[in-house]
């Protein structure tokens, strides 16, 4: 089925971005009245979106040229001080569910249960320490002749220093140059990573009906930061969503595209590092940053340090684990689960969290955070889930991992483990195989974590 003729006639109207003409967007514009729009009413992209959206042939070297800095010297002229309303404060307090850390191991879900698709608890999965999200499949049996899905599938588918744009190319791919001694990132930032972000960016806002976060920011938010920003996609619909702020995003690599709305700008920074802004922010967001950092608490503490009194976090992320907890047949001896097991034992060599997902209730409330909440959001890897929102996310997670196994596994595997790229090519497709595999009923989990500074705290 081609693209634009899955689901039904686009009802977003003006929000649409099929229909309406926005900053940083007008380039994508179909003005025809037969014109059939699979994006829900709160509309979001697809692969390639940003060449499209933005026409770029491939993302700028520069974000935000004038502005972009490295290293230490940045946020000169935001606009500072607003202070987020009490009322706010209220408003989160009757939403918190403080939640307690995920339960001990517990033996695996059986069969097809139907269990609700998101969960703020959840028992914790025999081999790990993550809680399993139990997701009704569209059959209840697992069904021998069902081996693979087929083309179906189709269907849902600054004056900066040098070192910064010197990126380093290895094996077809492109990876960052800022720190890159450092082995800071193990994954690409060339296009096809981009447009997996993007893709990725989809999955967790069609995960969360639409909302870029659940924290009780209110309507009028000033101050936003984006740590650890990717293409700066979130980033911008949180500066079109809310006019009234300024939002800044951070990277290591200057990915973000140079279209984007008058209060949105970026920065290339090791968010490792000490943050040195000149004013506090009402909201600190943070989302999937599992593999990227070595220490979770510094970047929570500085979090702390950096979010305005009253004013909110938002962490979202997950593991590199896989599970079933709807009767598949996948195991953690499959292909997948050593290729996972693998990826995070590596990154640990080289002091990386693979895992932070289900940690990040503890580390938020250490931190100092109160009126902590938490979901924790299933994302199926395939089409096998009867729920409509979870087959679809589903595909398009399987589209996001087919795609780009190869980019996740390049890096790693040939610098510590010695792997040729050949090697690695059997691997991904062994990989790909077992991923397109229906009766795995395979999927991970998101935790999202968000959390409001004391208006006493004294840092
Ligand atoms: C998986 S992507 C997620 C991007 C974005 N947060 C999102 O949700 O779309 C991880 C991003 O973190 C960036 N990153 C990794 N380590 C970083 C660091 N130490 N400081 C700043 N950015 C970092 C990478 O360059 C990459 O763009």
């Amino acid at each position: 089925m081609a693209r634009g003729s899955l689901g039904s006639e686009c009802g977003a109207g003006s929000g649409c971005v099929h229909h309406k003409p926005r900053a940083g967007r007008r380039f994508f514009r179909d003005p025809s009245p037969s014109h059939r729009c699979w994006a829900p009413p709160y509309e979001r992209p697809w692969p390639g979106f940003r060449r499209r959206v933005f026409g770029l042939p491939s993302p700028p070297l520069v974000a935000r040229l004038p502005q972009v800095s490295s290293g230490g010297q940045r946020d000169p002229d935001l606009s500072s001080d607003m202070a987020s309303p009490p009322a706010a404060a209220a408003t989160a307090a009757t939403a918190a569910t403080d939640s307690p850390p995920p339960a001990p191991p517990a033996p695996a879900a059986a069969a097809t249960g139907a269990s609700p698709p998101a969960a703020d608890q959840a028992p914790a999965s025999p081999d790990f320490n993550v809680p399993q999200v139990g997701i009704e499949a569209e059959s209840a049996e697992i069904d021998d002749g069902d081996s693979a899905y087929g083309d179906d599938l189709q269907s849902y588918t600054t004056s900066l220093k040098s070192t910064v744009l010197n990126y380093r190319h290895e094996n077809g791919r492109r990876y960052h140059g800022f720190k890159d001694e450092e082995a800071k990132y193990f994954f690409p930032n060339d296009d096809m990573e981009n447009d997996r972000l993007d893709l990725f960016h989809h999955i967790l806002t069609l995960s969360l009906d639409g909302e870029l976060h659940l924290a009780p920011i209110g309507d009028n938010p000033q101050r936003i930061l984006d740590l650890g920003t990717g293409t700066g996609i979130w980033a911008i619909d949180m500066g079109d969503k809310y006019p009234s702020a300024d939002v800044l995003g951070n990277d290591i690599s200057p990915i973000q595209p140079s279209l984007v709305p008058p209060n949105v700008r970026f920065e290339v920074d090791d968010l490792e590092d000490e943050w040195v802004y000149s004013s506090k922010f009402d909201f600190v967001h943070c989302r999937y940053l599992a593999c990227s950092i070595r220490d979770w608490p510094k970047l929570m503490a500085q979090a702390f340090k950096y979010t305005k009194p009253g004013g909110w976090v938002e962490f979202q992320d997950m593991d590199t684990r896989f599970y079933t907890a709807s009767g598949g047949i996948y195991t953690q001896d499959n292909v997948i689960g050593e290729w996972a097991d693998t990826i995070a034992n590596e990154l640990r060599k080289f002091g990386v969290e693979p895992d932070p997902g289900w940690q990040l209730l503890d580390w938020v409330k250490a931190a100092g955070f109160t009126n902590v909440s938490n979901k924790t959001l299933p994302l199926p890897i395939g089409t096998w889930p009867k729920d409509r929102k979870l087959k679809e996310v589903g595909a398009f997670n399987l589209i996001q991992y087919l795609d780009n196994v190869e980019g996740m596994t390049l890096r790693l595997y040939t610098s510590s483990l010695g792997w040729s790229p050949d090697e690695i090519k059997v691997l991904c497709a062994k990989l790909r195989e077992a991923l397109k595999n229906p009766r795995m009923r395979i999927q991970h989990n998101f935790y999202v974590v968000w959390a409001q500074k004391p208006w006493d705290a004294v840092d």
